[in-house]
């Protein structure tokens, strides 16, 4: 039987209910190769979610390096969302404790370490600000070839939501976006024009409970958490952004991508840290990024219970 080849992968987020459940996907993926796991501050504080990832390593049995990153974005001050997330970032169901030790190197020197000894090129998936990512292409631009593919939640083509004009992962840092849109590395989106269809309901998050493995009941709880200000804001199902960002890469066919140029707005009185399109090619600039637009939800939630089926027997 042939082997199969596998992806080296960093994931890079601020857990976060729907990070955490984007990386459980991934843990399930048998062409990823996680080699680490980075953090930044966003959804809550670096510390809280640097504990956070370390406690769903564990959760997952992972057996790689969790590294810290940035603590604030590269200007301005930092702002995070315990409105989504509650005060730990990650409240919830009860997770085991950390059974690694935090790594030595900072998120920044950890990807590096990652890129130089992979002799495949790595996928960064970012499901937070993108501040570790804009300071490793900043410190390290001779890295940039060894990296395969950026692939973000992050931003919204047409409506932002945490102002009007943006989305909250570009907004906490919109400077790190611009760095990053504007470095030539292969860019994947998925903006709110993908995420916010990305609904899962109640009744699907109940079909990964019925699974009856301890991660699907993890993974249920975080939902039942995440959908109590979700559904505030009068949405019927649980807007599940992050995890699209790595279902994306392993089931385009159920995602509706298009390539198009894509600028940061850095000023403006209402608008900073919104996405802009080039819907029409009027700038003349080249298409930076593979926008995700839209999905098949069914076919989602079908994957992700699949994915959380895969630890029947498992124990925490
Ligand atoms: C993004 O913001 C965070 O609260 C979520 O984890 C997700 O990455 C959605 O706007
Ligand atoms: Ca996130």
């Amino acid at each position: 039987m042939s082997e199969i080849k596998k992806r080296p992968i960093i994931l890079d987020g601020d857990p976060g209910h729907d990070d955490a459940i984007g990386w459980v996907l991934a843990a399930t993926i048998p062409e990823f190769e996680i080699k680490a796991i980075t953090t930044v501050a966003g959804n809550q504080t670096l510390e809280k979610v640097t504990y956070n990832a370390r406690r769903i390593a564990a959760l997952l049995h992972l057996d790689i390096e969790v590294a810290k990153g940035r603590n604030k974005p590269l200007c301005g001050d930092l702002i995070i969302a315990p409105n989504f997330h509650g005060e730990t970032g990650l409240d919830g169901p009860a997770l085991p404790e950390p059974d690694h030790e935090l790594s030595k190197l900072s998120a920044i020197e950890k990807m590096a370490e990652v890129l130089r000894e992979s002799e495949e090129k790595v996928t960064i998936i970012t499901t937070g600000a993108q501040t570790n990512v804009a300071a490793l292409l900043l410190a390290h631009p001779e890295l940039k070839e060894k990296i395969a593919l950026i692939s973000t939640m992050g931003g919204g083509l047409r409506n932002g939501n945490w102002t009007s004009g943006a989305e909250f992962n570009i907004l906490v840092d919109p400077e790190a976006a611009y760095t990053v849109y504007h470095s030539g590395v292969p860019l994947q989106m998925c903006g709110l024009d993908v995420t916010e269809k990305a609904l899962v309901y109640p009744e699907d998050w109940e079909r990964i409970r019925a699974l009856h493995n301890p991660i699907a009941e993890v993974v249920a709880g975080w939902f039942d958490f995440f959908f109590i200000h979700v559904k505030s804001l009068g949405w019927a199902g649980a807007t599940t952004h992050d995890p699209c960002a790595v279902m994306s890469l392993i089931h385009p066919e159920i995602f509706d991508i298009r390539d198009y140029y894509v600028d940061i707005e850095l000023s403006g009185n209402y608008c900073r840290g919104a996405t802009v399109a080039d819907y029409n090619n009027r700038t003349g600039n080249a298409p930076n990024c593979r926008c995700v637009m839209d999905l098949d939800r069914e076919k989602f939630v079908d994957y992700l219970v699949e994915a959380c089926a895969k630890f029947e027997g498992w124990e925490v």
